[in-house]
């Protein structure tokens, strides 16, 4: 495993669009700008605010502009939206968004079930939408079920080159490779997201794991050997696309944060500041979170030792011979 030596890593938050639209439960507009607000001074890259969508399809998130409009915008950070059409460009370029976060879908199938177009349509639309933002703001484009579709099985990877191909050719010059319902596994991430790499070195690559199958760090760690250094997370590892059978939560923020400072990289993320956030998450939500370092505490966490435990004598257990060695009891 390549060593971290520092190497800066960015964190991009996605949990109050990823996580909160399918929380059954609709979290007051309120409460969602003051998490925003909290994790804009935790040191964070960029914080996927919320998504232009369809209201009657995403009613979580049916207070987009509202959103948008009452965040306080800490300078360095970057405010992102979901955009799944041109309508939803115009309103998320109304709020003033940093980055319009374009989605579609490698396979078609997911692409119907979570957008009702083709993927040709939302090809043309995105070319749409480059040409109505004309540079006021930054396009990203992510590409759902990359890795894999609940529907159609697993992708050829050409399909997904092609893909990048195509919206490359458009000019934007960011894209992520979403693994949906978390159906990637390290080596395939290794070969995908390496050979997306090779062909487009310049691209602003970022990887958005799903932990549905217990490999989002797993993931992670393969991304990073092929030289992916921007992630999105969701703090308490909430997440997942409600047109997609079986999806569940991202990769947990600050278990992610927790792993890549353990091995040494740099995140510029306050860990303490995002695991206190992530305690509250669970009564915002009404139900309990997957995250882990927030209930074990992070590695560097040390207990009382109990006590008379460092004046007790090692205890000896011999085996059944006279002669067999005697063994520390642990
Ligand atoms: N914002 C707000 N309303 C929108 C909209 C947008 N971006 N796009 C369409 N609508 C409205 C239309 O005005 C119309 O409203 P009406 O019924 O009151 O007349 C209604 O939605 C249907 O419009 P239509 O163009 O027929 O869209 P659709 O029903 O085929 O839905 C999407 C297409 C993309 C808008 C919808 O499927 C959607 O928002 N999906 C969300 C996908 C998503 O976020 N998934 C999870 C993350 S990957
Ligand atoms: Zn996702």
């Amino acid at each position: 495993m390549t060593i971290a030596n520092g190497r800066r890593v960015y964190i991009q938050e996605v949990s109050v669009r990823d996580g909160f639209q399918i929380e059954p439960t609709f979290i007051p507009t309120t409460d969602k700008v003051s998490l925003i607000n909290s994790l804009s001074r935790s040191g964070l890259t960029k914080i996927e605010v919320t998504s232009f969508t369809s209201p009657k399809a995403i009613p979580a998130l049916a207070d987009a502009e509202a959103v948008m409009q009452q965040i306080e915008r800490v300078p360095g950070v970057e405010y992102a939206a979901l955009v799944p059409n041109v309508r939803g460009a115009e309103r998320a370029l109304s709020c003033d968004v940093d980055e319009l976060n374009l989605v579609m879908s490698a396979s078609a199938t997911h692409n119907l079930a979570n957008l009702r177009l083709q993927p040709e349509q939302s090809l043309a639309q995105f070319a749409e939408i480059v040409r109505l933002t004309q540079g006021r703001a930054h396009i990203n484009a992510s590409l759902s079920t990359a890795f894999g579709c609940p529907f159609e099985g697993d992708l050829p990877d050409d399909v997904v080159l092609d893909l990048v191909d195509r919206v490359v050719d458009m000019g934007i010059d960011r894209i992520t490779l979403c693994d949906t319902t978390g159906m990637a596994h390290p080596v395939q991430v290794s070969r995908l997201c390496g050979a997306v790499r090779q062909r487009w070195p310049a691209l602003g690559l970022t990887a958005h794991f799903h932990n549905t199958r217990a490999m989002g760090l797993p993931n992670v760690l393969a991304a990073l050997e092929v030289g992916i250094v921007r992630f999105d997370s969701a703090l308490g590892g909430l997440g997942g696309c409600p047109f997609a059978p079986g999806a569940s939560g991202n990769v947990c923020t600050e278990d992610l944060v927790h792993m890549l400072q353990s091995m040494g990289y740099d995140t510029r993320v306050d860990l303490t500041a995002l695991l206190s956030l992530a305690n509250g998450l669970a009564q915002l939500v009404g139900h309990e979170v997957p995250g882990q370092v927030m209930k074990a505490g992070p590695s560097t966490r040390r207990y009382e030792v109990p006590p008379g435990v460092m004046n007790r004598e090692p205890q000896l257990r011999f085996g059944g011979t006279a002669s067999a060695r005697p063994t520390l009891l642990v």
